[in-house]
């Protein structure tokens, strides 16, 4: 065994050169737009050390040689999956919603003339948001079905979005959720776990898209943007042009949400400021 290999449970890691670690987050940054610092080489190396070994990979050059040389797209597919951090929950942020059930809500109600609202959560991850997102309109239009309320939930990982779409989450996982809308909005399973009932997930539309690479190509542009814990990832050049691309597809008088541990600085935007991760196009 190399001095520098490390044993994870029963299996070795590889190592990882500097070189390999440079092409292989070149490559990352390039078709992901996530940017790993080196400091991030111990993170990499352990989120791939299972697909090395499945598949018998004798050193990372060789993964990356695999990678770029696939056709198939199935290897760049399974990379981002290992890659990217799904971390997410219910009901996260929780201000958010509320802002946007006391004052985003009512101000869109009185002015979308033709009622078809238009919502997307960019990076929406294994659905928890798109779905929080669409109780809230549930509740909100409740005597109002004329209104189209749809919502477009993107990701860039193909192992969220299956997770999204089915919709199917454990009992501790729907513990930040009201109890009424528990019972309002999921059923629940011989498995104890509890699925989303369906005419909400019919108004939850699952798409792969990525952000950075990615045009935007929508026939009308949204009322509500939520990015929240995406733009985290990548670098500030990336982070801007994403912001632009959000504002031009934002309607007038329309919202951009985005995570509390995140900014944008006065000058990098024509959004206006509201509070803390919420930004308007005025
Ligand atoms: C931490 S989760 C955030 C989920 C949710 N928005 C929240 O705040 O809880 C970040 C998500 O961004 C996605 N992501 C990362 N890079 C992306 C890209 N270039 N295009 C689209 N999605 C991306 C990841 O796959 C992951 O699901």
């Amino acid at each position: 065994m190399a001095s520098n290999n490390r044993v994870k449970g029963m299996s070795i890691m590889l190592p990882i050169t500097e070189a390999e670690f440079k092409q292989l987050a070149d490559y990352i940054k390039n078709n992901f737009g996530i940017y790993l610092k080196p400091e991030k080489q111990a993170l990499l190396t352990g989120r791939l050390s299972n697909i090395l070994e499945n598949n018998k990979f004798t050193s990372f050059s060789e993964y990356y040689d695999y990678v770029i040389k696939d056709q198939t797209g199935k290897a760049a597919v399974s990379l981002i999956d290992r890659i990217a951090t799904n971390y997410t929950y219910f009901m996260r942020e929780i201000e958010h919603f509320h802002y946007l059930q006391n004052a985003v809500l009512p101000y869109l109600e009185n002015t979308i003339k033709d009622r078809d609202l238009r919502i997307w959560s960019a990076g929406c991850s294994t659905g928890e948001e798109a779905y929080t997102l669409s109780f809230i309109l549930d509740e909100y239009f409740k005597d109002k079905n004329w209104w189209d309320k749809k919502i477009l939930a993107t990701d860039i990982s193909v192992g969220a979005l299956t997770t999204a779409k089915d919709g199917i989450y454990d009992q501790k996982q729907l513990a930040p959720l009201p109890p009424i809308w528990k019972l309002n909005y999921f059923k629940k399973l011989a498995s104890h776990k509890y699925e989303v009932i369906d005419r909400i997930k019919k108004e939850v539309i699952f798409r792969k898209l990525n952000l950075i690479t990615d045009k935007f190509e929508f026939k009308k542009p949204f009322h509500i943007i939520f990015c929240r814990n995406v733009m985290i990832y990548f670098d500030n050049k990336d982070k801007m042009e994403l912001i632009r691309k959000f504002y031009d597809i934002t309607a007038h008088g329309g919202y951009l949400f985005i995570g509390h541990s995140e900014s944008i600085a006065r000058n990098d935007s024509n959004y206006s400021y509201i509070m803390p991760a919420v930004y308007r196009k005025i």
